[in-house]
């Protein structure tokens, strides 16, 4: 297993105060900054788009941005997004039409593909697409808000990625997001999740560097 990286999502930092704010879990010790991209078409909310990622960039922020566009259609936004400086761009595959070629597309800007699938969403879609990805992302709670509650069930099918990525091979990272706190983020990782992307647990919290290592001691 690859070494476990913590990734907080930015959607619950103070937005009038970003640049600070991924400095600051930055220095806390984090290792990626999770930028979640929504259109309020694919999802009920809109966020940010690759003008933010790229302010980020010019701010000086060097850390990997890992880019979760939920959005539909998918292709149009990925050239942005790599020009802005993305590191990882993943997607939720039924937002495209052409899925292999949504992956090819992101590969060939420079960033580093993922797939992202909802809670209810099979696991079959990985069937002919886990050899060209470099990331799964399981949804723990339905795309669209921060601070929603964990849906159980998705460790089940953390354990099944899990053995499907082993079984594959290759160095594919396991991410889970939605409702990560500090009270089940080892249960997570022991059901095989790699990579924590955690929201409202981490900028909710006064002590950034402490809530993270208290993340890393429970992922042991
Ligand atoms: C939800 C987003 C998540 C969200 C997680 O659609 O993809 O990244 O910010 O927030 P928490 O950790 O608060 O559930
Ligand atoms: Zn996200």
């Amino acid at each position: 297993m690859q070494p476990a990286v913590i990734a907080p999502s930015i959607l619950s930092a103070d937005f009038a105060r970003l640049g600070e704010e991924v400095d600051a879990v930055l220095a806390a010790g984090a290792d990626w900054v999770h930028f979640d991209v929504m259109d309020n078409h694919y999802v009920p909310n809109l966020t940010i788009g690759p003008l933010v990622c790229k302010a980020l960039r010019n701010h000086g922020v060097k850390a990997p941005i890992d880019v979760h566009l939920m959005v539909d259609p998918v292709d149009r936004l990925v050239g942005d997004f790599a020009e802005a400086g993305a590191t990882w761009i993943s997607f939720h595959p039924e937002a495209s039409r052409h899925v292999d070629r949504t992956i090819q597309l992101i590969r060939s800007s420079g960033c580093r593909p993922g797939i992202v699938l909802n809670p209810a969403t099979p696991l079959s879609w990985l069937d002919h697409t886990l050899d060209a990805v470099d990331l799964l992302l399981l949804m723990s709670v339905n795309p669209g808000f921060g601070g929603q509650q964990f849906i159980e069930p998705v460790l089940g099918k953390l354990g099944e990625a899990r053995r499907r990525i082993d079984a594959a091979g290759r160095p594919v990272r396991l991410e889970i997001d939605g409702g990560v706190k500090l009270d089940n983020i080892g249960a997570i990782a022991r059901a095989g999740a790699d990579t924590f992307v955690a929201g409202s647990a981490i900028f909710g919290a006064k002590d950034y560097a402490a809530t993270i290592r208290s993340m890393r001691a429970a992922i042991g």
